[in-house]
């Protein structure tokens, strides 16, 4: 279930009549419990509860309906139950149908409230459905609520209104024009309590034929002055409405039809107390009602503030409050900070429902009143105009919220800072048009957008041609000063991205270089940041798919960046961009900041083991976001570091039919010695991490005749044929002449030490390992085949393993190995004998320590929770010895290697004349 179901459920429950007996199941259920677990729980097999009457269901809840007055009472025994504690519960809960009372076992928190209340706290229970909320959400259940009916009146109104599907940037204005209106009714923005509502109500007919013409009339006020309404003949009860103007309801104001549902939807959504909405949260989650694919999810993309923070809090915020800080009580230095902030333009091109907007207006309303409380102007109008916060959106809806919830956050803050009347006096008309531009905002030429100085916004790019704005651009109400770009552009890989994304991409890098295809989607907002930059003075910065900061797409994007004579000025390495989905769906992201010319240091922010960002100031941060000269690391065919050969393993391509279990082999019933000379065992990746036996057929050409002989091997090989010939692709049907054999048929002579492709990120060491000369391995695999075991345990190393996992591909945050990125280009000073002497000690060691584990898998053995003392003791001896190779000590850390592996490859690079070191 998603949130906006859960509130719909918990609200449906609290409108029935309480059932004392029933309630804690009534109440589990539209958590999103199964039946099946309902049915257990209440039959007692999984009831843990030690109170009397009482339901405890072991990691969630510990709830109690009680009898009249005695809510505190039982509560205090849920809190005192041993069993809460034993079965980690993470609520308790008690109520008697008239008092509600709960509280967080984990984080502490409570709710107290009315029965009739406790939806307004389903946010705080959202644990319970496997949703981790954050802070906000929990005070957010307004939102989630109004999405929730606003979603069923958008599509109970489709469902009446088809034709209106198709006018889907109609239907999204008009909903933008309701949504103001139900925030307006309630904030007295309208003059009179629930004034839109009630006049629908009471002047069109309970049958809803005429709801349309009526809110129609209303709509046609709201863009009629007040002096020219008798002359548009304006209906009498549609003259109380005020002046609104803006564009919010200029054009047509044509309204869907309504059916008797719709209609009492729309008058149920009013009773929500829309004074409550948070522009930020709400615009986010709103997004999914217009997008079919999305509208399942509803509620759940929500970006968490914190997250947006990280982003605009180093990009200039943090600068704004220190400068606030240093002001002091200074008159003069305030005033100067305030009329920078009026100057300051923000500018999110894929701005969505503008939520970054929103919080960086709001964050600069906070600095700026409290400038105003120092300077003794408390009632003062914000010297911030709301048309400094621009944003370029694609979908229209998102568009259209962006401003609406701009507008609503200005209302609020003025509110908030100036009082009710202040804010009431100056609210309307609107003043200002549509300064969110809906766009495809790597075709649209940004400085014609938000041009760096003066007031005008002139469309200059022939790129508008192609992609025309459909609204009027609206000037600037001062000069301007700075510009910080920021946002969330949208990741795609090259494999997901449509033909006109690709075109988008192609027009932006297709001049710059000829692997453009391999960028993801995103690298055309820092590209196209990098070119604002060079012509007026801003800083930018995004949230990104951290693949672009990892393996192939490095040295592809950035060294172009760079050119545009742009640096990282902070960034912040990995982490999870988590959204109400829950923690784990949320995508792998880092934040980089790009600008022109430092003023300060670079600052590098790190998520530490507790969750607490750490930051720290550094003399420069590379495109891996380490702090470490300017590299790019190339893929090397040949290894550049003077080591062996590396290749991937053998390619099946076979459709799984060269692939055996050994029952599949024991069924072939071939003699000892063909068994010999026709199978090998076989390692995938899986395979060889988790110890699967797995066997394969190894066929010489010689041996060809006689094993096709064998009808089970005939029907293999035949359907490897009939796989390859069928192929799109001309070099599997050129390799259906030798059917029998794998792409590749590399095997050791001796042994092969292989590394496995893909590997948890949360194994201390790269799973590695050696295999003797009758088992071969597949492309899920690397191997260095007959290669000395001292290279092992530079595989085995913990700064190989920081190197890979910075320079490779990552796929999320799991390893990939690759020996073009990892291996070739491992920096490694060279070698003596007694080096290598050590080394291959030291792999002898670490192979004994798991054999002394026997038959445990590689999978156990570097499980970081269980890892055998033995085995780490082995691997810390391996770190010693190489380290000491390296700078004649252990490192103090991973910065500290990666730091020293840059310095090593620049060098080494720089040597051979290949790579590109700044
Ligand atoms: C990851 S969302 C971020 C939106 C918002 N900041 C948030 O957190 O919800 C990316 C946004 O970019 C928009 N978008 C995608 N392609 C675009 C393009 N070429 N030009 C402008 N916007 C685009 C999407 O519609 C989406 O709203």
């Amino acid at each position: 279930m998603n949130p906006v179901e859960i509130e719909e459920a918990v609200s449906n429950l609290a409108l029935e009549p309480f059932d004392q007996a029933e309630f804690p199941f009534q109440f589990l259920r539209a958590f999103g419990q199964k039946d099946t677990a309902l049915t257990r729980l209440r039959a007692g097999n999984t009831n843990q509860s030690d109170v009397p009457g009482a339901i405890l269901q072991r990691g969630n809840i510990h709830i109690a309906a009680c009898d009249p007055g005695r809510v505190d009472e039982t509560l205090k025994a849920l809190r005192e139950s041993p069993k809460t504690t034993s079965q980690k519960a993470k609520f308790i809960l008690a109520t008697d149908g008239e008092a509600f009372q709960a509280e967080d076992m984990n984080g502490g928190g409570t709710v107290a409230c009315a029965y009739s209340e406790f939806p307004d706290h389903f946010g705080f229970f959202l644990p319970l459905a496997g949703i981790t909320t954050v802070e906000q959400i929990r005070e957010s259940s307004f939102d989630i609520k109004a999405t929730g009916r606003l979603n069923k009146l958008y599509v109970e109104l489709l469902k009446d209104n088809p034709d209106w599907a198709r006018r889907s940037a109609d239907m999204n204005h008009f909903m933008a024009r309701l949504i103001f209106c139900f925030f307006a009714e309630d904030t007295d923005i309208f003059l009179g309590e629930g004034l839109f509502s009630k006049t629908i109500e009471q002047m069109s007919a309970r049958d809803s034929s005429d709801t349309h013409i009526v809110m129609a009339e209303i709509f046609r006020a709201m863009d009629t002055k007040p002096e020219t309404r008798e002359a548009a003949s304006i209906k009498p009860y549609a003259r109380k409405f005020p002046y609104v103007n803006g564009q919010l309801f200029s054009g047509s104001t044509e309204c869907p039809r309504f059916t008797k549902i719709a209609r009492s939807y729309l008058l149920h959504i009013s009773s929500l107390n829309w004074k409550k909405i948070n522009p930020d949260i709400f615009g986010s989650m709103i997004q999914a009602v217009a997008d079919d694919e999305e509208r399942g999810a509803l509620g759940m993309h929500y970006t968490s503030v914190p997250n947006i923070l990280k982003v605009l809090n180093p990009l200039f915020l943090d600068d704004l409050r220190e400068k606030l800080e240093e002001a002091g009580d200074n008159g003069r230095k305030l005033l100067n900070l305030r009329n920078r902030m009026a100057k300051i333009r923000v500018f999110d091109p894929a701005c969505g429902s503008g939520n970054f907007l929103v919080i960086a207006y709001k964050e600069m309303r906070a600095i700026e009143a409290e400038i105003n409380k120092r300077r003794g102007e408390p009632d003062r109008r914000s010297d911030i105009p709301l048309t400094n916060f621009r944003g370029i959106e694609l979908r229209d809806f998102p568009a259209e919220i962006a401003r609406l919830a701009l507008i609503i956050a200005e209302y609020q803050c003025d509110v908030l800072y100036r009082g009710q009347q202040e804010a009431l006096a100056e609210f309307l008309p609107l003043d200002s048009q549509n300064w969110i531009t809906c766009g495809n905002a790597l075709r649209l030429d940004w400085l014609s957008i938000c041009p760096p100085t003066g007031t005008g916004v002139k469309v200059q790019a022939n790129d508008l041609f192609e992609t025309p704005l459909d609204q009027a651009e609206i000037d600037f109400e001062n000069e301007g000063g700075e510009t910080y770009i920021c946002g969330n552009p949208p990741y795609l890989g090259s494999t997901w991205q449509d033909a006109e994304q690709k075109s988008d991409l192609e027009r932006i890098f297709g001049h710059r270089t000829k692997s453009w295809k391999s960028l993801d989607y995103v690298a055309g907002w820092f590209m196209k940041a990098a070119d604002y930059g060079l012509q007026t003075r801003t800083v930018a910065a995004f949230v990104s798919t951290n693949s672009i900061c990892q393996g192939q797409q490095v040295p592809i994007l950035w060294p172009l960046v760079f050119s545009a004579d742009h640096e990282i000025g902070f960034a912040h390495t990995s982490f999870k961009w988590a959204n109400l989905a829950s923690n784990k769906a949320g995508v792998t992201v880092v934040i980089v900041g790009l600008q022109r010319r430092r003023s300060s240091a670079p600052v590098l922010f790190q998520e530490a083991d507790d969750g607490s960002t750490v930051a720290r100031e550094v003399d420069c941060i590379n495109a891996y976001l380490c702090a470490a000269p300017r590299t790019e690391v190339q893929q090397a065919r040949a290894p550049l570091n003077g080591l062996p050969s590396m290749v991937r393993g053998n390619m099946p391509y076979d459709g799984g039919h060269l692939l055996l279990t050994l029952d599949e082999v024991e069924r072939l019933s071939l003699s000892d010695d063909q068994r010999a000379r026709f199978i090998r065992k076989n390692y995938g990746g899986a395979e060889f991490i988790r110890g699967i036996e797995r066997y394969c057929l190894w066929l010489d050409d010689v041996d060809l005749e006689e094993a096709l002989s064998n009808p089970a091997i005939k029907g293999r090989v035949e359907a490897v044929r009939t796989m390859r010939l069928a192929s799109p692709d001309k070099g599997a049907n050129e390799m259906a002449k030798r059917a029998h054999q794998m792409r590749e048929m590399n095997i050791g002579t001796n042994h092969t030490i292989v590394a496995a492709a893909i590997s948890s990120e949360n194994r201390p060491f790269l799973p590695c390992g050696v295999i003797d000369n009758r088992t071969t391995i597949n492309n899920k695999n690397y191997a260095l085949y007959d290669a000395p075991l001292w290279t092992m345990a530079l595989i085995a190393s913990r700064l190989h393993w920081v190197w890979v996992g910075t320079v490779c591909v990552r796929l999320e945050m799991r390893f990939s190995y690759s020996n073009t990125l990892g291996w070739n280009t491992f920096p490694i000073p060279t070698l003596t004998d007694q080096n290598k002497a050590d080394l291959t000690r030291c792999a002898e060691d670490i192979l004994l320590a798991r054999e002394a584990h026997f038959p445990a898998t590689i999978a156990d053995l570097y499980d970081p929770e269980k890892m055998p003392e033995d085995l780490r003791a082995a691997h810390d001896r391996n770190d010693e010895v190489l380290e000491r190779i390296y700078i004649g000590r252990r490192f103090r850390n991973d910065t500290e290697r990666l730091e020293k592996l840059f310095e090593l490859y620049t060098k080494m690079t720089a040597k051979s004349g290949r790579g590109k070191a700044a």
